[in-house]
Protein backbone atom coordinates (compact mmCIF):
# COMPACT_ATOMS: atom_id res chain seq x y z
CA UNK A 1 0.00 0.00 0.00
CA UNK A 2 1.63 3.48 -0.70
CA UNK A 3 1.26 6.43 1.32
CA UNK A 4 -1.42 9.74 -0.24
CA UNK A 5 1.82 11.39 -0.64
CA UNK A 6 3.69 8.25 -2.23
CA UNK A 7 0.85 7.78 -4.98
CA UNK A 8 0.63 12.00 -5.53
CA UNK A 9 4.22 12.01 -6.26
CA UNK A 10 4.13 8.94 -8.33
CA UNK A 11 1.17 10.80 -10.74
CA UNK A 12 3.04 13.86 -10.43
CA UNK A 13 5.90 12.73 -11.51
CA UNK A 14 4.15 10.87 -14.85
CA UNK A 15 2.81 13.78 -15.47
CA UNK A 16 5.81 16.07 -15.76
CA UNK A 17 8.19 13.28 -17.86
CA UNK A 18 4.97 13.38 -20.19
CA UNK A 19 5.64 17.17 -21.68
CA UNK A 20 8.65 15.33 -22.88
CA UNK A 21 6.77 12.43 -24.98
CA UNK A 22 8.05 12.54 -28.94
CA UNK A 23 5.13 11.48 -30.88
CA UNK A 24 4.63 13.85 -34.52
CA UNK A 25 2.85 10.89 -35.29
CA UNK A 26 -0.21 10.05 -32.71
CA UNK A 27 0.10 13.59 -30.82
CA UNK A 28 -0.70 10.71 -28.05
CA UNK A 29 1.87 11.87 -25.05
CA UNK A 30 2.05 9.24 -22.11
CA UNK A 31 4.10 9.60 -19.03
CA UNK A 32 4.77 6.86 -16.94
CA UNK A 33 6.35 7.06 -13.10
CA UNK A 34 7.47 3.60 -11.72
CA UNK A 35 8.03 3.37 -7.92
CA UNK A 36 10.79 0.42 -6.97
CA UNK A 37 10.54 -1.68 -3.82
CA UNK A 38 13.44 0.07 -2.33
CA UNK A 39 11.66 3.41 -2.49
CA UNK A 40 13.21 4.98 -6.43
CA UNK A 41 10.90 6.73 -8.80
CA UNK A 42 11.92 6.30 -12.50
CA UNK A 43 10.10 8.04 -15.02
CA UNK A 44 9.71 8.04 -19.17
CA UNK A 45 7.94 8.90 -21.76
CA UNK A 46 6.88 7.71 -25.04
CA UNK A 47 8.58 7.83 -28.20
CA UNK A 48 7.63 7.31 -32.02
CA UNK A 49 9.44 6.78 -35.26
CA UNK A 50 8.60 6.93 -38.84
CA UNK A 51 8.94 3.34 -38.80
CA UNK A 52 6.05 3.12 -36.69
CA UNK A 53 7.13 -0.29 -34.86
CA UNK A 54 10.42 1.05 -33.37
CA UNK A 55 8.51 3.64 -30.84
CA UNK A 56 8.21 2.65 -27.42
CA UNK A 57 5.51 3.08 -25.08
CA UNK A 58 6.14 5.54 -21.63
CA UNK A 59 5.85 2.65 -19.23
CA UNK A 60 8.25 0.35 -20.95
CA UNK A 61 10.82 3.22 -20.78
CA UNK A 62 10.44 3.80 -17.24
CA UNK A 63 11.30 -0.13 -16.97
CA UNK A 64 14.06 0.32 -18.50
CA UNK A 65 15.31 2.58 -17.02
CA UNK A 66 14.89 1.32 -13.70
CA UNK A 67 15.97 -1.76 -14.54
CA UNK A 68 19.55 -0.22 -15.60
CA UNK A 69 20.04 1.16 -12.46
CA UNK A 70 19.60 -2.11 -10.90
CA UNK A 71 15.94 -2.29 -9.68
CA UNK A 72 14.03 -5.52 -10.10
CA UNK A 73 11.16 -5.09 -7.87
CA UNK A 74 8.34 -2.67 -8.31
CA UNK A 75 4.88 -1.97 -6.01
CA UNK A 76 3.53 0.72 -8.33
CA UNK A 77 3.15 2.90 -11.78
CA UNK A 78 1.41 5.85 -12.76
CA UNK A 79 0.55 6.32 -16.30
CA UNK A 80 -1.02 9.12 -17.71
CA UNK A 81 -2.48 9.93 -21.16
CA UNK A 82 -4.67 12.24 -22.58
CA UNK A 83 -8.33 13.63 -21.08
CA UNK A 84 -9.54 10.64 -19.07
CA UNK A 85 -7.30 7.49 -17.35
CA UNK A 86 -5.26 5.97 -19.58
CA UNK A 87 -4.58 2.13 -19.14
CA UNK A 88 -1.35 0.71 -19.90
CA UNK A 89 -1.39 -1.22 -23.32
CA UNK A 90 -1.09 -5.48 -23.29
CA UNK A 91 2.21 -5.55 -24.43
CA UNK A 92 3.40 -3.24 -21.48
CA UNK A 93 0.88 -5.43 -18.87
CA UNK A 94 3.25 -8.40 -20.11
CA UNK A 95 6.28 -6.38 -19.47
CA UNK A 96 5.81 -5.29 -15.87
CA UNK A 97 4.06 -8.62 -14.59
CA UNK A 98 7.22 -10.13 -13.82
CA UNK A 99 8.22 -7.72 -11.70
CA UNK A 100 6.10 -7.98 -8.77
CA UNK A 101 2.43 -7.01 -7.47
CA UNK A 102 1.88 -3.70 -8.98
CA UNK A 103 -0.43 -1.18 -8.63
CA UNK A 104 -1.59 1.03 -11.44
CA UNK A 105 -2.70 4.36 -11.50
CA UNK A 106 -4.40 5.34 -14.65
CA UNK A 107 -4.25 9.11 -14.83
CA UNK A 108 -5.63 11.65 -17.07
CA UNK A 109 -2.57 14.20 -18.91
CA UNK A 110 -3.12 16.38 -15.55
CA UNK A 111 -3.49 13.41 -12.83
CA UNK A 112 -6.79 14.92 -11.56
CA UNK A 113 -9.14 11.80 -12.61
CA UNK A 114 -7.06 8.91 -11.84
CA UNK A 115 -8.80 5.24 -11.73
CA UNK A 116 -6.71 2.30 -9.96
CA UNK A 117 -5.90 -1.33 -10.34
CA UNK A 118 -3.36 -4.07 -9.66
CA UNK A 119 -1.25 -5.14 -12.53
CA UNK A 120 -2.79 -9.26 -11.92
CA UNK A 121 -6.75 -7.25 -12.64
CA UNK A 122 -5.27 -5.80 -16.08
CA UNK A 123 -3.83 -9.05 -16.84
CA UNK A 124 -5.24 -12.08 -15.26
CA UNK A 125 -3.47 -14.92 -16.88
CA UNK A 126 0.06 -13.78 -18.36
CA UNK A 127 3.04 -15.74 -20.02
CA UNK A 128 5.72 -16.70 -17.90
CA UNK A 129 8.60 -19.15 -19.22
CA UNK A 130 9.01 -22.46 -17.21
CA UNK A 131 12.26 -21.53 -15.44
CA UNK A 132 13.22 -18.67 -14.27
CA UNK A 133 16.70 -18.08 -13.50
CA UNK A 134 17.99 -14.99 -11.43
N1 LIG B 1 1.33 4.36 -25.63
C1 LIG B 1 2.03 4.37 -24.45
O1 LIG B 1 3.03 5.08 -24.29
N2 LIG B 1 1.59 3.53 -23.47
C2 LIG B 1 0.52 2.71 -23.57
O2 LIG B 1 0.30 1.90 -22.70
C3 LIG B 1 -0.38 2.83 -24.72
C4 LIG B 1 0.16 3.55 -25.89
C5 LIG B 1 1.81 5.24 -26.71
C6 LIG B 1 2.34 4.52 -27.92
C7 LIG B 1 2.16 5.55 -29.00
O3 LIG B 1 3.30 6.41 -29.00
C8 LIG B 1 0.95 6.36 -28.55
O4 LIG B 1 0.76 6.05 -27.17
C9 LIG B 1 -0.31 6.04 -29.31
O5 LIG B 1 -0.57 4.68 -29.33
Amino acid sequence: MLTNSQKNELIRAAVEVRDWAYVPYSRFKVGAALLSKTGRVFTGCNFENASFGAGVCAERVALGNAISAGETEFVAIAVCGDDKPTPPCGICRQSLVEFGEIIVYCADSIGEKVTEFTLRELLPVSFEFASKNP
